[in-house]
């Protein structure tokens, strides 16, 4: 419960003196929990689309800038809030690579604090994941590299310092990153991005009285907010210009699961998962994701039509208690999300939808003598452990699938289990009579209470004694109270370092 304060010192510190001396005071203000729900309605505005990042591209080699800083937006209508974006007021651009490519991202940090970015789903050398051990001071440019080996997918970025993750995203910095491959580029699907292939990120917020965002962490809910966002804003409208629409879906919420289903129960096609496409589509009329989670579905319209993409209550409450004695983590709440309306008379009809998109998806590892692994999860920690900087939980010496298994040991909390540098096939889910969507490669699995995942998971394989990977908890707030552990992976028979990552100052330059 001391990191918020922290946090929010840090926050003032940042910016600069006048400013800094009015957002103390409204702070001190707002500090009594006067948080104002607010309504996400009003007029529609139109859906903002994350602008596609311009890299320089030369080949197969591409470059990115992203500057993390700070700005003002509109989150509201008619109200000014204070966020935080990557080249510009809120949120980031989104990246786009194709499976091969050498990326290199020169990320610098126009804040007025230390943050790290992270390359969710993306497999990588731990040198390059952007995870708590690599932090870019104010002022700094880190600048990874590594060659994609993902298949086409929706990945993200958002910054990850420890105890801090939560507040960073939550002021605004995430965006997506879009990988391509030839199994991508031979569907016959809505590619025009912004168009037909539409990212949906998902958040929630609070705000005070003047817009400010609300920070405190609420007990044992940390940054659950009551006001759900889309692309940045509340009372998103999108006017669709065809008659078959994919919207590849975010949950970059700290702490809110979403049901997600359209207002007139029509089925959808999902087609893809955290880390690429499903063998087949699987038909819908409901889905649901979690912090740190994606899907890609395809929406049929009908010209001039209106319908509404909205969370709805979870069924069984996602197996959480609704007693006086457990927090409400939002599963009973309903929300209007995005609004559509449908295309013009004269759009063109679609095809069919292919019956199958990536046959490889079949596959699941071969884990007939992989090693086993166990991990409990219980309030903020995993196995009876909090996140500690310097100690190696697991070393991974082989280049080979393993097993893990992961039990959410509460009774009363959902958890969201997420492996950096690494996809995985969710083999079974037991314990919970809830239905949890688990289908395809994913990165990230929820976990309601009791329920136990066999998990068969691929890494990439760059090993490097120095630089862990974490696994953790997607409930950020969780996170960052301490349930994660960290991951190395060695050379057959090799061992980690004595000194994990490279310092603070050693792989970030200072620029200007
Ligand atoms: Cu989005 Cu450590 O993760
Ligand atoms: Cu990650
Ligand atoms: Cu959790």
């Amino acid at each position: 419960m001391q990191l918020p304060e922290i946090n929010r010192r840090a926050f003032i510190k940042g910016a600069g003196a006048t400013v800094a001396m009015v957002a103390a005071s409204r702070f001190l203000v707002a500090c009594a929990g006067d948080s104002t729900p607010r309504g996400y309605g009003g007029e529609p505005r139109p859906l903002p689309i994350p602008p596609l990042a311009e890299g320089e591209r030369e080949g197969n080699r591409v470059i990115y800038r992203l500057t993390a800083q700070e700005g003002q937006s509109n989150i509201l209508p008619d109200v000014t809030t204070r966020t935080w974006g990557f080249n510009g007021d809120h949120l980031g651009p989104t990246l786009t690579a194709r499976k091969g490519d050498e990326v290199t991202v020169e990320i610098t940090n126009g804040l007025g604090e230390m943050t790290t970015i992270h390359w969710h789903g993306m497999k990588l050398p731990g040198i390059a994941d952007g995870g708590p051990h690599s932090p870019i001071e104010p002022g700094e440019t880190w600048s990874p590299s590594w060659t994609v080996s993902n298949t086409a997918a929706t990945l993200w970025y958002h910054p990850h310092p420890h105890g801090l993750t939560g507040l960073h995203a939550y002021r605004g910095l995430a965006g997506a990153f879009v990988i391509e491959d030839e199994v991508s580029d031979s569907l016959d699907i809505p590619k025009d991005y912004g168009v037909d292939d539409i990212p949906v990120v998902l958040m929630d917020h609070r705000f005070h009285e003047d817009g400010s965002l609300d920070e405190e962490d609420l007990p044992d809910l940390g940054l659950l907010g009551d006001t759900p966002t889309v692309n940045g804003i509340t009372g998103a409208h999108f006017d669709a210009t065809t008659r078959r629409v994919r919207f590849r879906l975010l949950d970059g919420s700290n702490m809110r699961f979403f049901n997600l289903a359209f207002s007139d129960d029509r089925p959808f096609q999902v087609i893809a998962g955290d880390s690429g496409f499903f063998a087949e589509p699987l038909e819908r009329s409901s889905l649901i994701i979690g912090p740190g989670e994606r899907w890609e579905i395809l929406v049929d319209l009908e010209p001039g039509e209106d319908v509404t993409l909205r969370s709805v209550a979870f069924p069984g409450n996602f197996g959480v208690p609704e007693d006086e004695y457990t927090p409400d983590f939002g599963f009973a709440d309903s929300f209007d999300l995005l609004t559509i309306t449908g295309p013009a008379e004269e759009a063109p009809s679609t095809p069919a939808i292919p019956g199958v998109f990536d046959p490889a998806a079949r596959q699941d590892p071969d884990v007939i003598d992989a090693p086993e692994r166990t991990f409990v999860l219980n309030t903020f920690s995993i196995n009876d452990q909090m996140m500690d900087m310097q100690r190696v939980d697991v070393v991974i010496d082989h280049d080979g699938p393993e097993i893990w298994e992961v039990t959410n040991d509460n009774s009363d909390w959902p958890h969201n289990f997420h492996i950096h540098n690494a996809r995985f096939k969710v083999v079974s889910m037991t314990g919970t009579d809830i239905e949890v969507p688990v289908d395809g490669w994913k990165d990230t699995v929820g976990l309601p209470p009791g329920a136990t995942a066999r998990l068969a998971v691929e890494f990439g394989y760059h090993p490097d004694p120095a630089w862990p990977y974490m696994y953790h908890c997607h409930m950020l707030y969780h996170e960052d109270q301490g349930m994660m552990g960290q991951f190395v992976i060695v050379e057959p028979g090799g061992q980690p370092a004595d000194q994990l990552g490279g310092g603070s100052h050693a792989h970030a330059h200072h620029v200007g």
